[in-house]
């Protein structure tokens, strides 16, 4: 892990917040590459849920909802870790700290951080959310939090999306967007973070089908997650037990990973019964049941959840995708994502800079671009211009050389194989497109 977060900073992936300032705790920016990975990630997973599908459509909520919203949703009461104090050394901890020793609140309760005996607190419950006011007066009736889920806003919408599109329920909303927790014991890299961006569907069914519909939605985004490329000896299901269920889920599969530092969640499909928009429509005084046209059926929808994490899958696809290896003589740090995702889809290189070679480069440039992201380098040794873009994860690198001026054609490396094949410059494009198809 220590190597792919050197990795991740080196070559622009993913900083560290306000790092100038020594950072903020677990939060991260993505550099230029991480950005690029990211976005390719999301962007692959809005077209496979909203343009590739007639039953989902999109929806971009506002962070900032009304208050009684997550009183309807169970988080302001729900949403919350028990916590412990120091009262000695002052610091925090969840209870299920594996560090604390003897039991918290009595004489044999010892601090992991200061060692002090007996200083640590009975547990208190600790909400999650971060709040904030609105308006000019900081003063409770003026509390608005930062959503924990992107979930909420699309259960308040659900009728507006409805009637808009005119979709007939199954149907489903999709969202991509940020959520805020104030996690206690955030940690591992970008797995888990104070402030964070899920890739959010519900899907709003008849109750008695939200069983079939489930187990629908979590073999379909099995499928999604190894289309990806991740290894799917990698990946498993974990269904949640009855003391791991969310106050909303009646029922809870993860689809985890096996990180460097073990297994864990990154996406999370649920049944969440008609507990949001029952209590939405308690607490709003808003009727939001469906009237079935066909058969003149009145009932309030089930909701079948997928939910994931847009950085944790992008840190999933990090760690499967990064391996070290020997070549001939030599070591390289090689990023194997796929190419259809890969922040930089080729690279090209005058083999030396001169003979007319950066020239005809620059053309091949300016002809790849538009279409895809690609980069120019003609610094160092064609060797180490291959190798940095290997840790770039840059699945093609095309090099200009003696042979490309008179004859019109280019090499194209293959990040993988290390295959070299010429291909005429005039049909670079047709030739990437068919590579970087998902
Ligand atoms: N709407 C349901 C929901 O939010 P969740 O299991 O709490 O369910 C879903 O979160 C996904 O969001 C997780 O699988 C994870 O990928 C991502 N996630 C949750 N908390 C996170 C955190 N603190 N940092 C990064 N990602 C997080």
């Amino acid at each position: 892990m220590d190597k792919l977060v050197s990795l991740a900073k080196r070559r622009g992936f993913v900083f560290q917040s306000s790092e100038i300032y020594g950072g903020l705790g677990s939060v991260w920016d993505y550099g230029p590459l991480g950005v690029e990975l990211k976005k390719n990630v999301k962007e692959r997973w809005w077209r496979s849920m909203v343009h590739e599908r007639e039953d989902i459509e999109g929806l971009d909520a506002a962070i900032l909802m009304h208050p009684k919203v997550w009183e309807a949703s169970g988080h302001v009461a729900g949403f919350t870790d028990p916590l412990i104090d120091c009262k000695q050394c002052k610091n925090r901890f969840r209870a299920d700290d594996p560090r604390i020793k003897g039991t918290p609140g009595q004489p044999d309760g010892q601090c992991p951080v200061c060692g002090s005996k007996g200083t640590l607190t009975a547990p208190r419950m600790f909400n999650l959310m971060f709040k904030t006011f609105m308006g000019p007066v900081e003063e409770a009736a003026a509390v608005v939090y930062l959503r924990p889920e992107t979930a909420q806003g699309i259960y308040v919408n659900y009728l507006n999306v409805m009637q808009s599109s005119r979709q007939k329920v199954p149907f489903g909303i999709a969202q991509i967007g940020k959520a805020f927790r104030n996690e206690i014991t955030p940690g591992n890299f970008t797995f888990r973070t104070r402030e964070f961006e899920q890739m959010e569907m519900q899907f709003f069914v008849k109750p008695g089908a939200d069983v079939e519909w489930f187990e629908f939605w979590r073999h379909e985004r099995m499928k999604w997650v190894v289309s990806l490329g991740i290894k799917p000896e990698k990946l498993r299901f974990h269904q949640h037990g009855a003391d791991e269920l969310a106050h909303y889920a009646k029922d809870a599969y993860d689809i985890q990973y096996e990180f460097p530092f073990g297994w864990n969640e990154f996406e999370g499909i649920h049944n969440r019964s008609d507990y949001d928009l029952s209590r939405h429509q308690q607490f709003s005084g808003k009727k939001l049941d469906y009237l079935d046209p066909a058969t003149n059926e009145r009932f309030t929808p089930y909701v079948v959840e997928t939910s994931a994490g847009a950085d944790r899958t992008t840190l999933a696809l990090l760690c499967d995708a990064y391996h070290e290896e020997t070549v001939g003589e030599e070591a390289r740090v090689v990023l194997r994502l796929h190419p259809s995702l890969a922040p930089i889809k080729a690279a090209v290189f005058p083999l030396v800079n001169k003979d007319g070679m950066p020239e005809m480069a620059h053309r091949v440039l300016t002809d790849l671009r538009g279409r895809f992201n690609v980069f120019y380098d003609d610094g160092g040794s064609i060797g180490r211009r291959y190798r940095r873009q290997d840790e770039a994860g840059t699945p093609f690198g095309i090099t200009v050389d003696g042979q490309s001026t008179s004859d019109g054609t280019v090499t194209v490396r293959d990040r993988d194989t290390l295959q070299q094949e010429r291909v005429a410059a005039d049909r670079l494009a047709g030739y990437l497109a068919d590579k970087l198809k998902p």
